[in-house]
């Protein structure tokens, strides 16, 4: 398959990029660091909705432009000057208008019913980490750094850190780290399961990029329902994602791919099976 590229249109803030294999890299474009303003937030909800929509993406990278993943909440949008000139917080109406951009973003994010990659080099913390949390998996350079430093700043995480870093490295490692507001290299990252991969500093939007294409090449139908089975089912009792997986199973074999996939096992044996 030709794998041409082509440049959805896209805002001055997110980037969207679509090969003809079906892998679509969103890129975050703000700045120095990436930072995430509402502005970006609601063009990240925006293009994460119409991947969602488009039957043919079968994986998502996100990645950041230039030396930074994301540095997390635009800080400058957490206050306002006075009249006098002096130093103020935003209005609690404001602060509401930041939380639910994050919440609409990230929720849209972790909604595609495809594979997502978090490719990360340089920062990613605050809600540039919440942001990662929110894909599938996280792919590193080995000069990456993670963190919720919300608590230096006198407040907590906004972005679903409280929620998606405990569901994934246990409470007490996540309290540890949104208690304390310490930045933690890759390594640590891939020690307490933040992580998934480790690669070269020039390497990774390549790996990303190539990780996403191996899925891409995978049972989409298949895929779609173990990650529904898996997020979903975290959401309930484990009574509950036991009846949930059983349905998609079920449902699973009404799908192509498990006429292509089931076939393929019993004449060639397995691995063989082109889900293409
Ligand atoms: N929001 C807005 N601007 C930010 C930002 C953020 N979250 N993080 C960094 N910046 C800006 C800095 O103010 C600076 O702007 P300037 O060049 O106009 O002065 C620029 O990005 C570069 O940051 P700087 O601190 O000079 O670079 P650095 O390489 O020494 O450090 C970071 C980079 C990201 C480690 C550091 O800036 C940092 O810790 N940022 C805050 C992270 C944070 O607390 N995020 C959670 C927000 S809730």
């Amino acid at each position: 398959m030709s794998n041409e590229i082509h440049q959805e249109p896209s805002t001055e803030l997110i980037l969207t990029e679509v090969q003809a294999d079906g892998v679509a890299i969103i890129t975050l474009n703000n700045g120095k660091v990436n930072a995430l303003s509402v502005e970006l937030l609601n063009e990240l909800q925006q293009a994460a909705t119409a991947l969602s929509l488009d039957a043919s993406i079968r994986a998502v990278v996100i990645t950041g432009n230039g030396r930074a993943f994301a540095a997390g909440a635009d800080i400058t949008q957490f206050a306002q000057g006075t009249p006098e000139g002096e130093f103020g917080l935003s209005s609690p109406e404001r602060i509401t208008q930041i939380g639910t951009a994050f919440l609409g973003a990230l929720n849209a994010v972790a909604a595609l019913p495809c594979p997502s990659i978090a490719a990360v080099s340089g920062v990613a913390l605050g809600g540039g980490c919440e942001l990662a949390l929110a894909c599938d998996f996280r792919l590193a350079s080995g000069s990456a750094r993670f963190g919720q430093p919300e608590i230096l700043l006198g407040i907590i995480p906004g972005g679903g850190g409280t929620q998606r870093l405990s569901r994934l490295v246990g409470s007490s490692v996540a309290k540890e780290l949104i208690f304390s507001g310490r930045m933690i290299l890759a390594d640590e990252a891939l020690r307490i399961g933040l992580v998934n991969r480790i690669v070269e500093p020039d390497q990774v939007l390549a790996e990303a990029t190539a990780w996403a294409q191996s899925l891409a090449a995978g049972p989409q139908h298949a895929l779609r329902l173990a990650k529904s089975a898996i997020d979903q089912g975290l959401e309930g009792s484990l009574e509950d994602g036991l009846l949930l997986e059983q349905n998609l199973f079920v449902e699973s074999f009404t799908t192509p791919d498990a006429a292509v996939g089931v076939q393929s096992f019993l004449s060639d044996g397995p691995g063989h099976a082109n889900f293409a």
